[in-house]
């Protein structure tokens, strides 16, 4: 999101920790890895443009780039879009991408929201049986376990577009009237997750109606705390004294999936939702609540107006119960769903798993806000294929850990190592602190144990096949003092970076890290060279902030951004937000496809036979400068777009 509530550039962090663009910065400016025995073709590019970027460097010139190794698989087989800003969808040619199941969208035929005016004038209790706002992460559930035509589509719809006047496109409005209960109420509803039956027929996707497995989850709904944390005074609150049932999932980001076929919905911006009537000028939050960014004094959404559990001076612990990885059972209407504390609260961007050597499950997740860290989880028990009894509980026990990412010392291609630093009632850094109070202020747990400040966390991805991951950060605009370990002042394109676990082992404590891209703008005159980007940023594929991420079956790595969109200054020549996809091996990145104007691309999964792409579009016209997907005059809708390629062939091929 990128309007004015969005705090996630502010810093909250203000402990000593490392900030990992030092690290970066480090590793860069060392001659020795550039030239490293064993680099790959791939390295010697991506430093190519690190030397370009030291403009006047001494340094020799580079010796001639290995031969590439053959393609172990085939990789990026479509031609590349140019950059696109009209307000439709632009896609490679010979793919079709066609708009699905937008904002709104009926669930059922009968009752409540069984029909979409297209004006916004639906009720809460119409919203509450209609597809949500603000479509952003999403998983393809096969019907069996395999099908490529039939399935649940989950996703998450992340919040609903605001402007300083209050809700607009909710309620049909670029400049809405005040709060009232109905309308904070509808925004509740038009929040959360959906479930969504869809089958394709006569080569046309469809949402079943009325299907059983159809299903609501908005930021109302009842679900249980469940792992070490649950039941703790922190998490007690006057309506429930167990600490136990929560109402509600807030600010839906990013995903994951579970192989025991269970959907993972993150809460990233929950914090935006808390403020406080009681004492509207006078900053009264608790240090913890300042490192969380609880709104000081009246929120945008003005649920706290509402609903007292919104209000933390009136409800102190309501906002602890928020900030969690939500497991759900899409197969199961009637199932609770349960929000893991052994997973952490923080702003979680999405959940990317791996299975560990010896079967423990691990999950990996981010903080998107400016320097804040990445974790992993790590499991007590074993993953047992097909024994759900054994997989329902793996993510209420283990071990929840923190990165650190240093430089130097790397033994292959990569630039750094990292370690990964427990956060238990056992490191002596966080002694005196209870598991519960570590879990639910994982933050300053973080800061104690000093893990490395990143530039905003968003998606991890798992390479399926080596194991490696991946992680978009995004920017880190906020930067503003320049010193010599840090020449990116205002990092406002972002980068992906990478790592391989110790003994290629997801359990591992140690790691070994390298840039995989660094985002830029090569076509601008940048005052500081490294804003052009690495060599595998050029004038053709130019992009920012990259945000959503995700590796198809083959191994080809999709890149969703979430940025600048003005295609003028900084952005020029990027157009729209994209996605773009990228060859790990050679690093060569392509641009497949952009959306309409002022929308983020975020949120990807394929059908088994990869043959079915669906993405979302999450808040076309945030400025009002948008109708898609229906055009003319119409009130613009996030939606899901479904991309295949005309020839029925693989998706990337
Ligand atoms: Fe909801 Fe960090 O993106
Ligand atoms: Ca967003
Ligand atoms: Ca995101
Ligand atoms: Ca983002």
């Amino acid at each position: 999101m990128n309007k004015p509530l969005d705090l996630d550039d502010m810093p909250t962090n203000l402990s000593a920790n490392e900030h990992f663009q030092q690290v970066v910065d480090r590793a860069v400016s060392r001659r020795g890895f550039i030239v490293k025995t064993g680099a790959s073709a791939a390295t010697v590019a991506f430093l190519s443009a690190g030397l370009t970027a030291c403009g006047g460097s001494d340094d020799d010139p580079l010796p001639p780039a290995p031969a590439p190794a053959p393609e172990p698989e085939p990789t990026l087989g479509f031609t590349a879009i140019t950059a696109y800003t009209e307000d439709g969808v632009s896609v490679a040619a010979g793919y079709t991408a066609t708009a699905f199941v937008p904002w709104g969208t009926p669930l059922f035929s009968t009752g409540p929201g069984s029909t979409w005016a297209g004006d916004g004038s639906e009720t809460a209790a119409d919203q509450a049986r209609q597809v949500g706002d603000n479509h952003d992460g999403i998983h393809f559930f096969p019907i069996d376990g395999k099908s490529s035509d039939e399935g649940l589509l989950v996703m998450n719809h992340e919040y609903s577009t605001t402007s300083s006047a209050g809700y607009d496109t909710l309620f049909g409005a670029t400049a809405a009237p005040a709060n009232t209960l109905e309308r904070v109420n509808k925004a509740i509803n038009a929040w959360g997750c959906s479930v969504i039956h869809i089958k394709r027929t006569a080569g046309k996707w469809n949402v079943v109606l009325d299907s059983q497995y159809n299903r609501r989850i908005t930021s109302s709904t009842p679900m249980l705390l469940t792992g070490p944390a649950a039941g703790d005074a922190l998490l007690q609150t006057s309506a429930d004294p167990t600490g136990t049932i929560v109402l509600g999932t807030i600010n839906n980001c990013g995903n994951g999936y579970t192989p025991w076929g269970t959907y993972l919905t993150c809460e990233e911006n929950w914090n935006n939702n808390f403020g406080t009537t009681v004492e509207p000028t006078v900053d009264g939050r608790t240090a913890a609540q300042k490192r969380y960014g609880l709104v000081s004094g009246s929120t945008g959404y003005g649920w706290e107006v509402f609903h007292d559990r919104f209000d933390y001076k009136k409800e102190a612990n309501e906002a602890n119960r928020f900030g969690w990885i939500v497991e759900i059972d899409p197969f199961d209407p009637t199932s609770t769903p349960k929000k893991r504390t052994a997973l952490g609260r923080i702003k979680h961007e999405n959940a990317a798993y791996a299975i560990a050597a010896d079967g423990r499950v691990v999950v990996y997740t981010g903080d998107d806000q400016a320097n804040d860290y990445i974790y992993k989880f790590v499991s007590t028990d074993k993953y047992v294929a097909g024994d759900m009894l054994n997989n329902r509980n793996l993510l209420d026990s283990g071990t929840l850990y923190v990165g650190k990412f240093n430089d130097g010392a790397a033994t292959g291609d990569f630039m750094g190592t990292g370690e990964w630093i427990p956060l238990t009632t056992a490191n002596p850094a966080l002694s005196g602190r209870s598991l519960a109070e570590i879990l639910v202020n994982t933050r300053l747990a973080g800061d104690a144990v000093g893990a490395t400040k990143m530039d905003r966390p968003e998606w991890v991805a798992v390479h399926p096949k080596t194991n490696e991951v991946y992680v978009t950060l995004t920017n880190n605009s906020g930067r503003t003092v320049t010193d010599d370990a840090n020449p990116r002042t205002a990092n406002r394109y972002g980068q992906i970076i990478r790592w391989r676990e110790a003994g290629n082992d997801a359990a591992a404590l140690t790691f070994e890290w390298d840039l995989f891209v660094l985002a830029g703008n090569p076509t601008m005159d940048q005052t500081n060279p490294l804003n052009k980007g690495s060599a595998n940023v050029t004038a053709a594929n130019t992009f920012n902030s990259p945000d959503g991420l995700g590796f198809d079956q083959s191994g080809r790595l999709w890149i969703e951004t979430d940025g600048g969109y003005s295609n003028t200054g900084n952005y020029a020549n990027q157009g729209n937000n994209q996605m773009l996809a990228a060859d790990p091996v050679t690093q060569e990145i392509r641009r497949f496809f952009a959306g309409p104007k002022e929308c983020e691309v975020t949120g990807l999964t394929f059908t088994p036979d990869s043959k079915t792409l669906f993405i979302n579009v999450q808040h076309p016209g945030e400025n009002g400068n948008s109708h898609w997907p229906e055009g003319g005059t119409a009130l613009p809708r996030s939606a899901t777009v479904i991309i295949t390629k005309n020839d029925g062939g693989v998706i990337g091929s």
